[in-house]
């Protein structure tokens, strides 16, 4: 792997036949997220009178650093949750049937605009069952915002509200996204690749 980037231990993949070529560095992905924060707070702030305040549905693990960020700086006060979607094991192909296995908080969600926020929008299959779950529990509205859209994949009709950057068909790993648990916490945005 080039560059002296560490790999978790515990991710079951050679690090040694893997390298991390950087796409989007510490300083793109900041100046990205202000520009998200304030499209998602004008498209939030409109028409709020005496509504609930918006709930932002976090989509764990791989949105955690984004959604840290890119919740600092909305100029809206959201409530947050924190829901746990699977649909990779260590590999870097969706499953194909992603799962959601908790903390949807469906009594919180009704008559409420939701902001999903996801880090990667790939096939969208994880996209569509989060929309159709809020939808189910009543959510006003459901807007999502995702850091990378990755459109050559996907196999839905999803499409997200707020894209940070589109990407081709690599897989990325960093700033919260990971590999079989290998390199989330890089502070930049990488492409694996076979050494
Ligand atoms: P989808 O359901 O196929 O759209 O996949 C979305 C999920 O797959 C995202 O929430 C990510 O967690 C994960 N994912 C997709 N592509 C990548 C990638 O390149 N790196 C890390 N995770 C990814
Ligand atoms: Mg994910």
């Amino acid at each position: 792997m080039s560059r002296g980037v560490p790999a978790a231990a515990s991710s079951g993949f050679s690090a040694s036949e893997m390298k991390v070529e950087p796409l989007f560095s510490e300083e793109q992905i900041r100046v990205r997220v202000e520009e998200l924060a304030r499209d998602v707070s004008r498209a939030f702030s409109a028409g709020t009178e005496g509504a609930p305040p918006a709930l932002a549905l976090v989509l764990a693990n791989g949105a955690l650093f984004f959604a840290a960020d890119l919740l600092r700086k909305l100029d809206f006060p959201a409530e947050i949750e924190v829901v746990r979607v699977a649909s990779y094991g260590a590999g870097t192909r969706s499953n194909g049937a992603p799962e959601i296995l908790g903390g949807v908080p469906a009594e919180k969600i009704r008559g409420r605009r939701v902001l999903v926020i996801d880090d990667v929008l790939d096939t969208g299959r994880t996209l569509e069952k989060i929309r159709r779950t809020a939808l189910e529990c009543g959510a006003a509205e459901v807007l999502s915002c995702v850091l990378l859209d990755k459109p050559s994949r996907r196999e839905t009709t999803e499409r997200a509200d707020f894209v940070g950057f589109p990407v081709g068909d690599v897989f990325v790993v960093g700033y919260g996204l990971d590999l079989g648990g290998a390199w989330r916490a890089l502070p930049f945005i990488g492409a694996v690749s076979a050494e």
